[in-house]
């Protein structure tokens, strides 16, 4: 393996062979490859896409406008790839309003209560930008920046690597952060997201990615009969504006449980206060972790029954908004011309639970000055029978 490895940094520099030992030559497995168009403008700056292919039908495209992830081609049951991330062909698109498809999340994923927290003593005042409260990085989060990108090499091979660096007082938030956002996809079809921090002054950072899934296709219907496991036994209720009211409840007899497989539609609409609030699901999962320390670990999975696919979730954050697109309204067109009705796509946002900067009790995301924030989320394929 560690010489497949060794090959893909030759291959992805466009060499055909590379050295195996002493005196031998051989061909190298390209098992990931990696090509580049353009994407027209933003803010002046040209927007390339960046797709990493592999030879087990996966094809995952990435922009570095916003670190999109603008298409993720996944293979069924019988072979058959077909794009499962919504979105828009091209970037006049992304470039519009539209509720974070495919973006990078940051500096602070979901919402801070009433836009303000303290820090070493100091208040901090956001953007307002949802009800009362600051959502998602604010008015012009990472979502909306132009990224630089460089092609790098990584253990799963060729990948892109995005970085922003966010001047002090960006959006209300202290310290000057230096951000990148790493695409990977592995010969096994694991598509791996690996964030990584540094600031000059303490801050707080809680990075994500956006992705709406439908595991049918982008746009072939609702997600409702998916079916989804969650290895969360607690969840974070919310209050009227979607603030975690600190408590952390368990899942047991509510509609929030997902330890056994079930599918999305089964208690959507429940006749129950937390389901009401959100509008279906649109709340934090407590990760169960085995030690204080963050590792990677199998957060959930989730089986289409008519196509076989099956997507796992694996990462090393406390926690993980999943969200039911209860938002999407049928005002949006997407990829091939196809309105995006309510709950098209479901999200599995993996994180630090929101409102963090304001819940003492909850695990803490700030990043001190001098120190890295790193951390990894895998979206891995498989498919099942159908
Ligand atoms: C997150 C939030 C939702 C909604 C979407 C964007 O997932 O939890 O409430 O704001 O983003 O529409």
């Amino acid at each position: 393996m560690a010489w497949t490895r060794r090959a893909f940094a030759v291959a992805s520099i466009g060499a055909a062979f590379s050295g195996c030992g002493p005196g031998k030559i051989e061909k190298a497995p390209q098992e990931v490859s990696l090509t580049k168009t353009d994407f027209g403008m933003a803010d002046s700056s040209p927007i390339q896409r960046f797709t990493l292919k592999n030879q087990h039908g996966m094809e995952a495209s990435v922009i570095n406008y916003g670190a999109i992830l603008t298409n993720l081609k996944v293979p069924d049951a019988k072979g058959q790839s077909e794009d499962v991330v919504l979105g828009f062909d091209d970037l006049n698109g992304y470039l519009g309003k539209h509720p974070y498809f495919g973006a990078t999340i940051g500096r602070y994923a979901n919402r801070i209560a009433k836009g303000k927290f303290m820090l070493n003593g100091k208040q901090y005042t956001l953007a307002i930008n949802n009800g009362e409260n600051a959502l998602h990085g604010g008015l012009a989060g990472f979502d909306k920046k132009v990224w630089h990108a460089e092609e790098v090499s990584t253990s799963n091979g060729p990948a892109v690597r995005f970085s922003y660096e966010s001047p002090d007082g960006e959006e209300g938030y202290p310290g000057k952060l230096s951000v990148t956002v790493t695409y990977s996809l592995s010969p096994d079809n694991q598509l791996q997201i690996d964030y990584r921090a540094t600031t000059e002054a303490d801050t707080v950072i809680n990075p994500t990615n956006h992705s709406y899934f439908n595991l049918k296709g982008a746009g072939n219907g609702d997600i409702l009969d998916h079916e989804v496991m969650i290895d969360a036994g607690r969840f974070t209720p919310v209050d009227g504006g979607l603030i975690p009211t600190g408590e952390m409840r368990s899942v047991d007899k509510t509609p929030f449980d997902f330890r056994g497989a079930m599918k999305i539609g089964e208690r959507i609409d429940a006749d129950e206060e937390q389901i009401k609030l959100g509008g279906g699901y649109d709340h934090n999962y407590i990760l169960d972790q085995e030690g204080p320390n963050a590792t990677l670990r199998l957060a959930a999975r989730v089986t289409e029954p008519s196509t076989g696919r099956v997507m796992e979730v694996v990462t090393d954050r406390p926690g993980m908004q999943f969200y039911t697109g209860n938002f999407l309204d049928g005002t949006l067109t997407g990829k091939r011309g196809i309105v995006y009705n309510k709950r098209f796509g479901f999200c599995m946002e993996t994180q630090f639970f929101p409102d963090s900067p304001n819940k003492p009790v909850f695990p803490s995301p700030v990043l001190k000055a001098g120190d890295t924030f790193t951390s990894t989320t895998i979206y891995r394929f498989k498919t099942s029978q159908v």
